[in-house]
């Protein structure tokens, strides 16, 4: 299995940094088993959220991979998520964790207050996958990916139940978010 544990661990952008802002948008919303000094609701600008990343470690196997998130470059989107304000030594098991095909990125980040209004911004770290990862999946009609959902299961567990604890996590955020909420929809037939 390609690994990013190594690249990701190069990345040195907040070198000397003693904390950093870490944006979730996928299984970091609702499972944050590492350490943080903080969290608070954002988003990212020019980003949609897309079950088009495989799983072969996680949510499926290298025979029948799942399918999890990750980012879409999208100019008039936003993505809402969590963002984690932690110190650097929780990037490494982090890095082992989401080793099948993530890279570590930063990118511009706003937080948002009780009210659901814009509240600063600042430089923050994502997970990404993309296209030229060799775990990636792309796009394939919804009620396929939502079958492929359905049927997969891997060490983390199933992957319908990671696809309906982030649709939760969504709307307990009150985040209106159409992929989302479609898959989840159509899981239902399965
Ligand atoms: C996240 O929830 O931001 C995330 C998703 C996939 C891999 C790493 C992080």
């Amino acid at each position: 299995m390609f690994d990013t544990t190594q690249l990701n661990q190069q990345m040195t952008y907040f070198d000397g940094h003693d904390e950093i802002w870490l944006f979730g948008y996928g299984s970091l919303i609702w499972k944050a088993d590492f350490t943080y000094l903080e969290r608070r609701p954002a988003y990212i600008q020019g980003w949609e959220r897309r079950f088009w990343q495989g799983s072969h470690d996680h949510r499926g196997t290298p025979e029948a991979p799942g399918r999890v998130a990750t980012l879409i470059r999208a100019k008039d989107s936003i993505c809402h998520g969590m963002a984690y304000r932690i110190t650097p030594e929780v990037l490494a098991p982090l890095d082992v964790r989401e080793k099948n095909g993530y890279l570590r990125e930063v990118t511009p980040l706003t937080f948002l207050d009780s009210q659901g209004h814009d509240a600063g911004q600042t430089q923050g770290l994502i997970y990404l996958a993309t296209e030229d990862n060799p775990a990636f999946l792309g796009e394939a009609p919804l009620s396929e990916m939502a079958h492929q959902i359905a049927l997969s299961h891997g060490p983390s567990g199933s992957n319908k139940e990671y696809l309906l604890n982030l649709a939760s996590a969504l709307r307990e955020l009150g985040v209106e978010d159409m992929h989302i909420f479609a898959l989840e929809k159509q899981l239902g037939r399965f």
